[in-house]
């Protein structure tokens, strides 16, 4: 296990010199299957990983949930180690030699004393999520860069879950010139079709069932789009908050159709929109989203 950056670098340098891929997996622990998504793909396209977990004290707001958000070094730490990513020599299709490095750096490592700078992504990082976490994107943007850095990775592995997320990195490496390549892997859904977070474990049991009109509510949205061929914006929004309501616990902060690059709203539905969404129960703030090729 990594903790410092120093030793975050000797390790991708190492592995360049053998001539290996790195890839770059950034996450907060509390590891679930679609973090082990992440570790999977860049296990399969990359000769080495890095997975990073590190609580960013920087995304949260006075009011969110920094303190409680969940930590479970040793769970994660196992959970990898029982997937047989952090054997060093693990066996991509019997194909490829793969190298897991953990990177556990500590508050002090990544926001030394005096530390003073942030990144601010323009107006994707204003709208929907940025709306109502004013700050978080740049805690985001802040974060991701020092740890694109720091590691000098090849490829970084994100979940679509936070699309709005990667379309800022995105932004961020293109304005940048980040030497650095993105890669999106699908959401990872529970058997009922709620997508897998961190977050979840918050829900109670009643909040848990109605949660299951987050995905009922895309999937309406891809019927009504795909195979009614509508194309008023408007009324599929409408539609797909109509579900959401049926659960009596859902307080929906947004419902989006948008362009899938700039996120910007539509009023007509074309080539490649995404549907987003944020949605409450009790104190529990849940997002979800979809991506159509039309
Ligand atoms: O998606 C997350 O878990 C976090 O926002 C990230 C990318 C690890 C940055 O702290």
């Amino acid at each position: 296990m990594l903790t410092s950056t120093a030793d975050l670098r000797s390790f991708v340098v190492s592995q360049h010199k053998l001539g290996k891929k790195v890839g770059f997996v950034p996450t907060m622990g509390a590891l679930h299957e679609g973090h082990l998504s992440l570790v999977e793909a860049s296990a399969k396209q990359c000769d080495a990983t890095v997975v990073s977990i590190f609580v960013n004290p920087s995304q949260f707001g006075p009011n969110e949930d920094f303190q409680r958000y969940p930590r479970t070094l040793e769970n994660d730490l196992s959970l990898l180690q029982k997937t047989g990513y952090l054997q060093a020599g693990y066996m991509t299709g019997g194909e490829q030699d793969t190298a897991v490095e953990v990177f556990v750096p500590s508050i002090t490592e990544m926001y030394p004393a005096g530390f003073d700078t942030s990144i601010h992504v323009g107006s994707v990082s204003q709208i929907l999520e940025g709306k109502s976490r004013p700050l978080h994107f740049q805690g985001v943007a802040t974060v991701v860069l020092k740890l694109f850095l720091a590691s000098q990775a090849d490829t970084a592995f994100f979940g679509q879950k936070d699309f709005q997320q990667i379309c800022i990195v995105r932004k961020m490496v293109s304005d940048l010139n980040v030497p650095i390549e993105i890669v999106m892997c699908p959401i990872v859904r529970e058997p009922d079709g709620l997508a897998m977070s961190s977050r979840n474990r918050y829900l109670s049991a009643s909040e848990r069932r109605q949660a299951v009109v987050l995905s009922q509510s895309l999937r309406l949205a891809e019927m009504m789009i795909v195979q009614d061929n509508i194309r008023d914006a408007a009324a599929v929004k409408r539609a797909a908050e109509q579900k959401i309501r049926t659960a009596p616990d859902a307080v929906i902060e947004y419902v989006s159709v948008a362009d899938s690059v700039t996120l910007d709203e539509l009023q007509r539905i074309e080539s490649k929109p995404v549907i987003l969404l944020a949605v409450k129960f009790g104190t529990t703030r849940l997002i979800d989203n979809l991506v159509l090729s039309l």
